[in-house]
């Protein structure tokens, strides 16, 4: 199953597009089935419906965890590195972390929850994190993972959503010099959430918490009232595993449903292949477990393939710009997968933080999340990987699971900025705007893939109508990325960014419509209008255009009152980084929104606007850029 030469790409490549069933039955055998499957797959992207290996029967758990207890039990899972460096990192071997999912899994049946019962998780960066994935999964309960950084109101749409019936969280979390009152805004939260039953909390910062009686329990009480051990569901290859919200072009957030057995196949796959990973090696991925990227390359993919991973709680540049460096001395990490925006901030700080550093230990640099610009690809090689560690920069999103376009490292000849040649069983395509494939090198379109592949979401959750039109419905039988891309002279692929109202900022997806609505709800706000705009650390910045009449206050002012209102709603990380108030926004007869113009006054760029004249009012155009030239 594992690629060990460019030759061995090309034709496991070719194999997976002759004959993808056998192609992907081989991989899957290597995995721990209960039951082997009946059909490999069954697919219809007209449906749209999509099965891999049903028939089969399998619990991932077993092959993160049990599988290796006979191997190599004594090995380290993880390696926990807190926020604080003073304090004492704690390592996390198979046998010792399968003991702790088990009790895990027998406290949430204690707790009354079965199977295919929806668990919200709202946690820390803690090796408790991935012990409440994992021990959801044993049991066959589903788990819906809530990033840290989103409001209370945004935690609760999620869970009522999703119908979530117990909460996993911690009193708080550490981020930097900052805690975050984690538990606090879980109370507020589910305030609006009937469906919660239990609220099982953490102990981890030891800020008071509230503990309402009747539906709050300590993970640390609970634990000393459970066995050790907890056998595995039998699940269904296509049994959901777990949903992971994601912004789309309208306003409200999908639920994205992955299941057990093709999930498993692709996280364990690309996790093998993309980074080559060689047993006994340290890897570390910075993203948080409350994104995809955590799930499949912090929790599953590594695990699946016995390996050691670093779970770090913290930021990095706390203490100091030196800390991912301190850890990979520290650890002695040897595959380092982190996000552009990241680098681009560390870059900001030149190479001081990295001079005394021992890095001779890394072997592999990953890139995801957004585009890689050439700057940060070359300091990232040279100051980082010594000019001789593969960069595999990974193309994927929260709907395919996992990496879908990336070099194989070492083994893909790479470019910069280019997120090359697609995987094993990954057919890409790029469309025109009539709708039609485009053949031939050389050219540019928008990225759609042709073929299924074990890892892809199989629909959002509660509502397969959207699930069908967000993806299937601008090119009908094919899935829509929403990204545009270049196909170069070479048959390398670049992505080029999103295409639909999406903007991505330092590698958190985020959608217009969402800010636009939380902005609205501020009184005194009329309409408002969200673009993106190049941001040279966070790759896009927001861009929020805003009508507001009558601001009594001084301008300043009333963007700090929006700021928070975008905060309460949303969280700190859908904030606008500018906010410019406008007389009027630029709509056409329809009442649609030109968001082309603003998205060029947003990047200063007001030379060449295009055609205005279908605009109801085409004299509002000059008077937004006079208010964004005075902002
Ligand atoms: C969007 C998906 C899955 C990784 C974390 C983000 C952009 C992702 C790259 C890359 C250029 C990239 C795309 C994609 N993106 N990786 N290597 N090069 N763009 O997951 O939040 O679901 O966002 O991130 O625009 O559609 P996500």
């Amino acid at each position: 199953m594992k690629i060990e030469s460019f030759q061995e790409y090309q034709s496991a490549y070719q194999k997976s597009v002759q004959d993808p069933a056998s192609f992907w039955s081989d991989v899957a055998d290597n995995f721990l089935w209960i039951n082997r499957w009946n059909k490999v797959l069954e697919w219809d992207f007209n449906g749209p419906d999509i099965k891999w290996f049903e028939g089969g029967t399998l619990n991932i758990t077993d092959n993160c965890l049990d599988r290796h207890l006979i191997t190599q039990p004594d090995d380290i899972a993880y390696i926990f590195e807190p926020n604080d460096p003073e304090k004492e990192h704690v390592t996390l071997t198979y046998k010792v972390l399968h003991e702790r999912v088990c009790r895990t899994a027998n406290i949430l049946k204690r707790n009354g929850v079965k199977k295919g019962d929806r668990v919200c998780i709202y946690m820390p960066m803690v090796p408790e994190l991935t012990i409440a994935l994992l021990a959801c999964a044993r049991i066959g309960a589903v788990h819906s993972v809530i990033f840290g950084g989103f409001s209370a109101r945004s935690i609760a749409d999620r869970i009522n959503d999703a119908l979530c019936k117990f909460v996993i969280t911690a009193d708080g979390g550490f981020r930097g010099d900052k805690q975050i009152p984690l538990k606090e805004v879980i109370d507020d939260a589910l305030m609006g959430c009937p469906t919660v039953e239990k609220v099982m909390v953490l102990t981890h910062t030891r800020i008071p918490v509230s503990m309402l009686k009747g539906r709050d329990v300590w993970w640390e009480d609970e634990a000393k009232l459970v066995d050790s051990y907890c056998p595995s569901e039998e699940m269904n290859a296509e049994d959901p595993l777990f949903i992971l919200y994601t912004s789309g072009s309208t306003g409200k957030p999908k639920g994205i449903v992955h299941t057990c057995g093709g999930y498993m196949v692709y996280a364990g796959y690309t996790f093998q292949n993309v980074f080559n990973y060689r047993k006994g090696e340290v890897f570390f991925c910075t993203a948080d477990i409350g994104w995809i990227t955590g799930h499949t390359y912090i929790t599953y993919g590594p695990l699946l393939q016995g390996a050691t991973t670093v779970i770090f709680e913290g930021v990095p540049t706390y203490p100091t710009p030196s800390r991912f460096w301190d850890i990979v001395e520290r650890h002695k990490v040897n595959i380092l997968y982190t996000a552009p925006t990241a680098i681009r901030s560390l870059m900001s700080f030149g190479t001081d933080p990295v001079k005394g550093k021992d890095l001779s230990s890394i072997r592999v640099l990953g890139s995801v999340g957004e585009p890689i610009n050439e700057e940060a690809w070359h300091w990232f090689d040279q100051n980082i990987g010594g000019g001789n560690a593969p960069i595999v920069d990974t193309w994927w999103q929260t709907e395919t699971g996992g990496i879908l376009i990336s070099p194989l490292a070492g083994i893909t000849p790479t470019k910069p900025g280019y997120a090359t040649l697609p995987l094993p069983g990954i057919q890409p395509v790029l469309m025109d705007e009539a709708g039609n494939e485009i053949e031939g090198n050389g050219v540019t379109g928008n990225l759609c893939i042709k073929f299924p592949w074990p890892g892809m979401l199989r629909t959002t959750y509660g509502d397969h109508e959207r699930f069908k039109s967000t993806y299937f419905s601008a090119y009908p039988g094919y899935y829509f990325t929403g990204d545009g891309c270049l196909r170069d002279e070479d048959g390398y692929y670049r992505i080029t960014g999103r295409v639909d109202d999406v903007i991505n900022v330092s590698g958190h997806r985020i959608g217009t419509a969402e800010v636009e609505n939380a902005i609205n709800l501020h009184a005194g706000v009329v309409e408002s209008a969200v673009v993106g705009y190049p941001h040279p650390v966070k790759g896009q910045g927001i861009y929020a255009y805003v009508i507001f009449p009558r601001i009594d206050k001084d301008a300043q002012l009333t963007r700090l009152d929006i700021l928070q209102t975008v905060s309460r709603y949303i969280g700190a990380i859908a904030k606008p980084d500018k906010i410019v108030f406008v007389p009027g926004l630029p709509k056409t007869r329809s009442g649609k929104i030109m968001r082309r113009i603003l998205r060029k006054i947003a990047e200063g760029d007001i030379s060449n606007l295009g055609d205005t004249s279908t605009l109801l009012d085409p004299t509002v155009v000059q008077e937004i850029i006079k208010a964004a030239e005075a902002k």
